[in-house]
């Protein structure tokens, strides 16, 4: 839903109230779905290629590796191929391309909130392989789910790539795998991609990278709030903050200010004061070890039927079998 509130300002009012829960909570905190405007679309993309960054090369090499692999699993039968937040498809292409060399017969099924992005994913694969039968549908996950289930009784394997599931905290991650087994039927895949305990280096820093980005990409947020919502907060006082705590596997990011402050959020009619050295709580990118996520596919219900690793085990697509 969209509100006007001048004629040059419209506002999302869903972003709205999530900053004012977030900005009046204790701890402060702010959610990372928000990151991604145009900008933190653009930021994102400069992450991936970041040579600290190394989830995306990782599941890069996965797929190259054993796309072959992950397609034996259909036996021969034809199925639904759906991704989950389908993006630009990058790391997918590298899939099919495997899939349509062994002669699968399979149709592509990328489900995105942003029908821009589905219009750029159907145009450039009907490009590249013009026979490839490509459905995109615009939309929340569980909702578009619902309707594929409703479009064809073909086994399906969906795709939830790049660690996203590392975004959410245990409960909300337990929830939606949950939702999701629910538009499943038994026998159905799903292939999720988790980022692994690791060296504690390497994973801080992916998140703390030399050239700032990681950086740009969190105080992005705060702009787009002095954007979108009138507010007046002054980037250069606040620090990124990345920390790793190798215990729980919780990589987390925070915004901290480096003065006692006050900002203006003209559209939320409020003012929020910081402490000096009081933190945002901006992301968690949670990174996982092989019996947690066994536990997560038991509690959701479904069962582990494979692991797929890059050379260095940095990461895992894991194949859930709905049961
Ligand atoms: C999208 N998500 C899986 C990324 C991650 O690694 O948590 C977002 C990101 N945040 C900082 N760098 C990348």
């Amino acid at each position: 839903m969209t509100t006007t509130i001048s004629p040059e300002t419209t506002y999302n009012l869903a972003f709205a109230e999530d900053v004012r829960k977030g900005l009046t909570s204790e701890p402060k905190y702010l959610l990372s779905r928000y990151f991604y405007d145009e900008i933190g679309d653009q930021l994102f993309q400069k992450i991936m290629a970041l040579p600290e960054y190394y989830p995306t090369r990782c599941e890069y090499q996965i797929f190259q590796q054993h796309g072959q692999g992950l397609l034996r699993k259909m036996e021969g039968n034809p199925f639904d191929l759906v991704e989950l937040g389908a993006g630009d498809g990058l790391k997918t292409r590298v899939l099919m391309a495997q899939f349509l060399a062994q002669k699968a017969e399979f149709a592509y099924l990328p489900i995105d909130i942003s029908s821009h992005v589905l219009e750029l994913l159907q145009k450039s694969l009907h490009e590249a392989w013009p026979d490839l039968s490509v459905t995109p549908i615009e939309g929340e996950y569980f909702a578009a789910l619902q309707s594929i289930g409703q479009l064809s009784e073909r086994q399906k394997l969906v795709l939830f790539l790049g660690s996203n599931l590392g975004n959410m905290n245990q409960e909300k991650a337990v929830d939606f795998l949950g939702q999701l087994r629910k538009k499943l039927q038994p026998g159905d895949y799903l292939l999720v991609g988790f980022d692994l305990k690791k060296d504690p280096e390497i994973i801080l820093a992916a998140y703390n990278d030399s050239q700032g980005v990681t950086r740009d990409f969190n105080l992005n947020l705060l702009r787009r709030m002095n954007r979108e919502l009138g507010a007046n907060f002054d980037l250069s006082a606040f620090r990124h903050w990345p920390s790793y705590n190798p215990l729980t596997g919780d990589m987390k990011s925070y915004l901290v200010s480096e003065k006692a402050q006050r900002v203006k959020l003209e559209a939320l009619e409020m003012e929020v004061a910081f402490r000096k050295w009081e933190a945002i709580d901006m992301e968690l990118s949670k990174k996982y070890d092989r019996p947690e996520i066994e536990w997560l596919a038991e509690v959701a219900g479904f069962e582990v039927e494979d692991w797929f690793y890059d050379e260095k085990q940095y990461f895992a697509d894991v194949l859930f079998r709905a049961i």
